[in-house]
């Protein structure tokens, strides 16, 4: 995962990542550069099939000569610039981000089904984060989804995916996804502060939006927030067919031999 798309460009601009020279088409953000240099920023946010949101604020960098810590998806590699992605100051400033999602996401993780595929998960290890000082998400609450701030409910209505606001990080991924890949704009963020969330159409169960089930938001989702349902969830199927997509709306109807 380079971590944003390519960019094409006959121009060449060079820099210097952690100490190792690096060349890449003029326009590509710090965080793909330093991956050709074999070293990959910690993100939550950025994926190399989505323009760069630079939400999460996980892959910020120092950069000589400039005050502050941009985030490497959303800045763009310049000639001579001289980048670090993994100096102390930028490891305290990721675990404290990082706390703060861990302090507003369930910490239910053993009996999760993203258990082991979660990237919220995957970064807790990476930043090192040992500790929460904030307290962590609470009790669910009489059938409240989400074990903590949220009063958004758990949406079940979509027969291939489940919708669960109280495991969403705000990080976008599966609203440029819904507009980038499929074109709908199906999906907004809605709420503030803690009650910030994705949602379908005008606060909607998914069904009753535009959303075409086409999955495009569920293979985008770096947590459980937007959960593929299981055979066992859904029943054993009636009939066997082949098709491209998983989710498709429209339904090619291939039939298996
Ligand atoms: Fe850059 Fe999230 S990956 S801000």
């Amino acid at each position: 995962d380079h971590g944003t798309p390519a960019r094409q460009s006959t121009e060449t601009v060079s820099l210097t990542i952690d100490g190792y020279p690096v060349a890449v088409p003029r326009g590509t953000s710090l965080m793909r550069a330093a991956v050709e240099a074999g070293i990959q920023v910690p993100k939550l946010c950025a994926t190399d099939s989505l323009e760069p949101f630079g939400s999460c604020r996980l892959c910020l960098v120092e950069i000589e000569g400039r005050r502050g810590y941009p985030a490497s998806c959303t800045t763009p590699a310049e000639p001579g610039m001289v980048v670090r992605t993994q100096t102390p100051k930028l490891q305290q400033l990721r675990q404290g981000v990082m706390e703060l999602y861990i302090s507003d996401h369930p910490l239910d993780c053993l009996t999760c089904a993203a258990n082991g595929d979660c990237e919220l998960q995957d970064m807790a290890g990476v930043t090192g984060l040992r500790a929460v000082r904030y307290g962590v998400a609470g009790e669910e609450v009489g059938g409240v989804c989400g074990a903590h701030h949220t009063k958004a409910k758990k949406d079940e209505s979509n027969p291939y995916f489940t919708y669960d606001p109280g495991k969403c990080i705000v990080c976008n991924r599966c609203v440029r996804a819904c507009e980038e890949t499929q074109g709908t704009f199906a999906l907004t963020i809605s709420g503030r502060g803690f009650d910030s969330r994705v949602s379908a159409g005008q606060d909607q169960p998914f069904m009753d939006s535009e959303c075409v089930s086409c999955g495009a938001c569920v293979q985008a989702c770096p947590t459980a927030t937007l959960q593929e349902k299981t055979v066992i969830q859904i029943g054993q199927a009636e009939h066997s067919v082949i098709t491209t997509c998983a989710y498709c709306g429209v339904g090619c109807g291939f039939k298996a031999e």
